[in-house]
């Protein structure tokens, strides 16, 4: 026999080698893979192994390519045959499938967690990155006297909004992207209760106590409807703090600001308030951050500004005293809130916000 004969059962359509070594090439991927499907031991290998058979190429897959060029005769021969074998090599793998699995619970079920193994008990955890940085600001600030206050993260809508100088139905809601609680259970009424979209709740709730001065600060957890990339998430930290008494004025957030970035970011750090819109302050202010990377002169991470935008703050509304005790003619006061996800993210060089709520366990080990 010609050797490019037995070697492609394809090359010449009369010639009768040709049905046998189809019918061969049947038999040997049977042979072979029942083999190769019994010995694999996991379930990645049977994929493997599925997928060089039933895969886009794979033999079986590509198999039935040859049936045109067979005569009748020879079709009724293999077609069946070849049905049959794809059958079996189906549910081998589906029965191996099984054992693999049924292997994988013994193996679970007899292993033992040895607690006094040295080097798991030496493997212990440690603070997240935004829990160790919210102890450093926390200290940070009490050492000016600051107190923490937190206020909740389902809150009423006066706290939020109302009481912010931010009525019903007014178009400076659109700022907050807002997730309102479904209350139909409560009885309470639609649209009353909310999850926080910052955390300027806790100081109205301060203010409405009447008790003066306040000297306030929370580092606490924001929920908005936001869709989520790499810069946005629906749940972020900010960090705010407020000043209610007699006398306080634009100099002291200016000397709060500079005081956080300088302990954040190092000596050179400096802070620069532009004109910003807030409903409950009066002047408001956007504070920028100095590039800490280019020192001011333009680069990728400030998009070529020399600055960053990291805080909203300014002096509290005089409205906003109107549903409290304290007299706005007397007291004055300041408010400001800052991001500590993008803080962390520019002095860490973090690409992503969504690290900080994922448990990847290679970000929690790097930091
Ligand atoms: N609450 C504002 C925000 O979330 C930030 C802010 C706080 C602005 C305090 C002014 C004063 O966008």
């Amino acid at each position: 026999m010609p050797k490019a004969l037995s070697e492609s059962p394809f090359v010449n359509p009369h010639n009768c080698a040709r049905i046998k070594s189809v019918e061969e090439k049947i038999l040997e991927i049977q042979k072979n893979y029942l083999e190769k499907i019994q010995k694999a031991q996991n379930l990645k290998e049977l994929d493997e192994v599925f997928l060089t058979l039933f895969g886009k190429n794979g033999e079986i897959t590509l198999l039935p390519k040859a049936f045109p060029k067979l005569s009748e005769d020879e079709r009724r021969k293999v077609g069946p045959l070849f049905n049959q074998i794809k059958q079996e090599l189906e549910r081998a793998v589906e029965a191996r499938r099984n054992e693999v699995r049924e292997e994988g619970y013994k193996n679970l079920v007899n292993e033992n967690l040895d607690l006094t193994n040295v080097k798991l008990r030496n493997r212990g955890g440690h603070l997240h990155l935004t829990t160790q940085f919210k102890k450093e600001i926390i200290d940070l600030f009490s050492k000016l006297g600051f107190y923490q206050f937190d206020a909740p993260h389902v809150e009423w809508d006066k706290y939020n909004f109302e009481y912010l100088n931010i009525p019903k139905d007014h178009p400076s809601r659109d700022m907050w992207d807002t997730l309102y609680v479904d209350t139909t259970n409560l009885e309470v009424e639609p649209g009353q209760m909310l999850l926080r979209t910052h955390t300027s709740n806790f100081w109205p709730r301060l203010m409405e106590k009447g008790q003066t001065p306040i000297r306030a600060m929370s580092f606490d957890r924001c929920f908005r409807y936001e869709a989520v990339d790499a810069r946005h998430s629906h749940t972020f930290n900010q960090f705010e703090v407020a000043v209610v008494g007699e006398n306080i004025t634009m100099a002291n957030l200016k000397f709060l600001s500079d005081y956080l970035l300088q302990a954040i970011l190092g000596k050179e750090a400096k802070s620069r308030f532009r004109p910003k819109y807030y409903p409950f302050v009066e002047p408001g202010v956007g504070i920028d951050c100095l590039c800490v990377f280019c020192h001011g002169k333009g680069c990728k991470i400030c998009s070529g500004t020399g600055w960053f935008e990291i805080a909203g703050a300014g002096m509290i509304h005089p409205n906003t005293f109107k549903f409290t005790w304290l007299d706005p003619k007397k007291y004055s006061g300041l408010a400001w809130g800052f991001g500590p996800d993008r803080m962390l993210m520019i002095k860490h060089g973090i690409e992503d916000i969504r690290h900080f709520l994922e448990g990847d366990l290679k970000f929690l080990e790097k930091y």
